[in-house]
């Protein structure tokens, strides 16, 4: 018996075997759960479809990956059409996973104050905007006891620097949600945050995930980092009927290091003079 027997949903931002979504798409499916997937469109330059073939080896050898469509969530059109075919494939969906973000390199390195006027706009349709997209678009397919799960982190809540403008746009994530959270809550739809601790990815690299992997394992109350697999776990629950009384919320998986006042033991590795 698994926890996803007989559900059926979308993951949306795969690009490859280190994202956050395969880690948690591979925990729901090796729980009984079916997903139909989701790429970022390739150029039409790209004759080798780099974006669609990263994914592609990934969900070709799983059965339960029913199907894999591109998505440009800045176009209306693409996210009806991923809905319509989700339709086809399922009719109703159980849960549906967001775990997309994206920002400039250029405004990343900025500090925050010099952001641009239009990298900012991007950064916040693309990282923020687009759940509420997501969610109004897939509305008439979310079963009566479905869950939506979106991808946050902590320099939403707090200054990171390095995080910089995606900090900004996780803030309005965390507040997106917890408005869907309400709009949704009559129609027994739940919408929850996951603030996961660095782990190295793509998005992970250019948010400047690396420096921080030093610090989360000296300041963490647990001593280290947290993988792609704890990740995976803990977003399946949140997407599955385990979590059943739980909406609005965000649930950190980063060893502890949100709760801190202090630098704790970073404090051991050199004392103030
Ligand atoms: N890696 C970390 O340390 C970390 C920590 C906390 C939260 N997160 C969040 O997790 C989520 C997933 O990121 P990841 O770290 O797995 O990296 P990733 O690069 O594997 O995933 C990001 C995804 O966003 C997609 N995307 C970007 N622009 C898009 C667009 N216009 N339309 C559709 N999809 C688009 C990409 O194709 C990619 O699949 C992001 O929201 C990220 O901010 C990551």
């Amino acid at each position: 018996m698994g926890l996803f027997d007989g559900k059926k949903g979308l993951i949306l931002g795969v690009a490859n075997d280190h994202s956050i979504a395969w880690a948690i798409a591979q925990e729901i499916m090796s729980q009984g759960g079916v997903c139909g997937f989701t790429h970022l469109p390739d150029r039409p330059d790209d004759a080798r479809k780099r974006n669609h073939r990263r994914v592609s080896l990934l969900t070709d050898k799983c059965e339960s990956a029913k199907f894999l469509v591109p998505l440009d969530v800045t176009n209306d059109e693409n996210i009806a059409a991923v809905m319509s075919r989700a339709a086809e494939e399922f009719g109703k969906i159980d849960f549906l996973l967001h775990s997309i973000a994206y920002a400039s390199l250029d405004d990343l390195k900025r500090d925050t104050i010099e952001t641009s006027r239009d990298g900012f706009k991007l950064a916040m349709e693309i990282s923020a905007y687009s759940l509420l997209a997501v969610a109004n678009a897939a509305r008439g397919i979310l079963s009566d006891r479905s869950a939506i799960l979106t991808m946050t982190y902590y320099g939403g809540e707090r200054p990171v620097p390095g995080y910089n403008v995606m900090g900004i746009c996780k803030a309005a994530l965390d507040s997106c949600m917890k408005y869907l959270a309400y709009d949704l809550g009559p129609s027994g739809v739940r919408v929850n945050a996951l603030s996961a601790g660095p782990v190295r990815t793509l998005a992970g690299r250019a948010a400047g995930v690396d420096d921080m992997l030093a610090l989360y394992e000296r300041m963490a109350p647990l001593g280290r980092n947290i993988t792609h697999e704890e990740v995976g776990r803990t977003g399946a629950f949140l997407l599955s009927d385990m979590s059943d009384g739980v909406t609005g919320d965000i649930l950190h998986v980063d060893a502890g290091f949100n709760i801190m006042g202090s630098p704790g033991r970073l404090l051991d590795e050199a004392p103030p003079q």
